[in-house]
């Protein structure tokens, strides 16, 4: 007897099977595009017009998802099956009472999305419940507090609100004379300002890895399995990643550590999907850094590089559908920004850049670009992660940006 999963209805008729996603980013809209692909309803929210994964979903909804009562009332007026927090940003306190209600179910699982919005909920399940190697660590909430902490872990330390992503209000403190400037810099970084930052030591890694580990269920028995992608390396640049190639070369033993961290964290967080776990290495030395409960962007890569992208395997775990990891080439991805501060971009070079037929684009159709905002992406397939990196660089190099 096979086990029987989830039944997808007919989008916009009575019987869909509907799915909120909450953030509309880029990684959002190739998680809804693998969802449209498969005939399910997709409603996508974010704070402002035209989002990436908006464009592309059969509804969508402008509103602040930090403000509690407005999103009770979406999920109140969506009524959807699944919901997917895509950023973090979120009262997530309304997300638990909705599964507690069991009113949606929260992908992965209320408790990842709740623990992982917040630097410190992760790294103290990672590192004092479940015993995982991490770098040593301090919280602090004052300058005083976060000047001893600075003191107590060292130089070179890692400082970072405990709510933030891509790099926002963090810095790499070399000694004591950057430290009161490293504090200032974080209360303006934070995506609420709550104050709250942690200071990390210094790991001396060789590379970091982001290894995607995927959550599904078996298609026979419905139990729930966990499958790994080949280790992503990537290259990170004030917090926010350029470039990332798959695979990256490790060592057996590092892999098999890279595993173990990833297996116990993900079995902690719960539910189905797929996660980034991110890695640092040296030798066989492996560390937990952090998690993403969602596609992650260093996997941008395997939109060239495997049979079923992270957001194929994300939108089928989530569905209770079976996955396959199995990457089919070598490949890099790099990231192509805007440059400027300006709407209404338009993008050249296209043809040069598609020129070789290992090559291929996204281009997120973003409204409003800044300097460092990562509008598209290039990736390339090649005999070697080395050629790979060059051709995708080289690649999103020949992409142009012009105002209008
Ligand atoms: N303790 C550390 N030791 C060495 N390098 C670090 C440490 N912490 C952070 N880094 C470097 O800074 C990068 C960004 O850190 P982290 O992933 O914690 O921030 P983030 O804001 O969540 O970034 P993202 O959202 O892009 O994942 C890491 O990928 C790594 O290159
Ligand atoms: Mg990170």
């Amino acid at each position: 007897m096979i086990y029987m999963s989830v039944t997808i209805g007919t989008p916009l008729q009575a019987s869909a099977f509907k799915v909120l996603l909450l953030g509309s980013g880029e990684l959002g809209k190739e998680v809804v595009i693998s969802l449209q692909r498969l005939g399910v309803e997709v409603h996508a929210a974010d704070r402002y017009d035209h989002a990436p994964a908006m464009q592309v979903a059969h509804y969508s909804y402008t509103l602040n998802m930090a403000d509690a009562e407005e999103l009770k009332q979406l999920i109140q007026h969506v009524k959807p099956n699944l919901i997917i927090p895509e950023i973090e940003a979120i009262a997530t306190q309304v997300l638990v009472e909705i599964e507690q209600q069991n009113i949606a179910t929260v992908i992965p699982s209320a408790k990842a999305v709740n623990l992982t919005m917040n630097r410190e909920g992760i790294r103290r399940l990672a590192a004092e419940e479940l015993g995982l190697p991490t770098s040593a660590y301090r919280f602090a909430d004052s300058i005083e507090s976060f000047r001893a902490a600075c003191d107590d872990i060292g130089y070179p330390n890692f400082v970072k609100p405990v709510m933030s992503s891509s790099g926002k209000g963090q810095s790499r403190i070399k000694s004591f004379d950057e430290v009161d400037a490293a504090w200032e810099y974080a209360q303006t970084g934070g995506r609420v300002n709550q104050g709250k930052v942690i200071v990390e030591s210094q790991i001396d890694f060789d590379f970091e890895i982001t290894l995607l580990t995927v959550r599904a269920k078996n298609a026979e028995t419905g139990e729930i399995e966990t499958q790994y992608c080949d280790p992503i390396g990537h290259r990170q640049d004030a917090g926010d990643y350029v470039e990332s190639w798959q695979p990256q070369t490790m060592t057996p033993a590092a892999l098999e550590e890279s595993k173990r961290i990833a297996h116990k964290v993900t079995a902690a967080l719960g539910g189905c999907g797929i996660f980034g776990v991110e890695l640092f290495v040296k030798g066989d030395k492996v560390w937990f850094s952090e998690v993403s409960p969602r596609p992650h962007d260093t996997g941008l890569v395997t939109l060239a590089s495997q049979f079923q992208s992270e957001f194929e395997l994300h939108a089928r775990a989530i569905l209770g559908l079976p996955v396959n990891t199995t990457r089919h080439s070598v490949a890099a991805s790099a990231v192509i920004y805007a440059g400027v501060d300006d709407s209404n971009l338009s993008f050249s070079g296209l043809n040069l850049a598609l020129s070789n037929p290992d090559t291929d684009l996204r281009l997120f159709g973003k409204p409003e670009g800044f300097k460092r905002r990562r509008m598209g992406v290039a990736t390339a397939r090649a005999e070697t992660t080395d050629q790979a990196r060059e051709l995708a660089l080289e690649t999103a190099s020949q992409v142009s940006v012009q105002q209008n």
